[in-house]
């Protein structure tokens, strides 16, 4: 099991925003958060990197388990998110850094590789990405779509078992998100298991293999892809024909 959520409660002052939310994601999987704004979709992923704590629950992830009511310290945070990568809707490259230092930065610094093997690893992964023209661009003499692969590339540098994304493609026109779809795709065979938080339904039709569908903090739909043709919930219908 690659992400284990348990009765996950979150508040934010005195309001609740997950309500024993609770599911699984197998290795592999690309797990689709879909929900209307402020159902809680940010705030869970967040959590799956403890980038946010809950108030109690339990969260397995990465071979590594939390109890949310026991209190966390940043030192499990820290170790988590070398395990567990995040990719933003806004790129947040280092704008005064390449594309190869963005991408060796953290390995370097924080996981202490060598430089002449992340420049190696930084190779084949842009490579993969098709951005191997790009390695001595600056992030600002690349286009959106590139930004986005790039901070993918960074994330992958760190060799994850789980890549988180929120909305990934909110800011990209279509042809842009179609790469994206291809690159979580060529993801998803390589074993890595994605969490992705979106609002475009089409996009999340062509990545996902499981849906999680949240309303006001509660788990409303939990299934495989199957669920976009034969919803189980008249809630997620009338999501997805709105
Ligand atoms: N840092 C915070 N402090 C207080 N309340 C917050 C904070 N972050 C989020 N919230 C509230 O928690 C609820 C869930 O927010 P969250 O960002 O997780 O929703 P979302 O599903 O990602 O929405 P969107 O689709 O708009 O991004 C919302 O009611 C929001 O106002
Ligand atoms: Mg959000």
């Amino acid at each position: 099991m690659s992400i284990q959520v348990n009765q996950v409660n979150k508040f934010y002052g005195d309001t609740q925003v997950l309500h024993d939310v609770t599911f699984k994601c197998e290795k592999g999987d690309t797990l689709v958060l879909l929900g209307p704004s402020g159902a809680g979709k940010s705030s869970l992923l967040r959590i799956l990197n403890l980038l946010e704590t809950a108030e109690d629950g339990n969260l397995n992830v990465a071979d590594m388990s939390f109890d949310f009511s026991k209190g966390l310290t940043e030192k499990e945070g820290l170790l988590l998110r070398k395990k567990v990568g995040m990719v933003f809707q806004q790129y947040n490259l280092w704008p005064h850094m390449t594309v190869m230092e963005n991408l060796i930065e953290a390995p370097v610094r924080v996981a202490g590789m060598s430089k002449a093997s992340a420049k190696q690893e930084a190779i084949k992964i842009l490579e993969m990405l098709q951005l191997a023209d790009k390695t001595d661009a600056w992030p600002l003499q690349l286009s959106g779509g590139q930004q986005q692969r790039v901070a993918i590339a960074r994330a992958l540098m760190m060799k994850p078992d789980v890549l988180l994304f929120d909305e990934p493609t909110a800011a990209l026109d279509p042809e842009i998100t179609s790469q994206v779809v291809k690159v979580i795709n060529d993801l998803s065979d390589t074993g890595i298991t994605q969490v992705v938080v979106t609002h475009e339904v089409d996009f999340a039709r062509k990545i996902a293999s499981h849906v999680l569908y949240l309303e006001q903090g509660k788990v409303v739909e939990n299934g495989t892809n199957e669920v976009f043709t034969k919803p189980t919930t008249q809630a997620f219908a009338d999501y997805l024909t709105h």
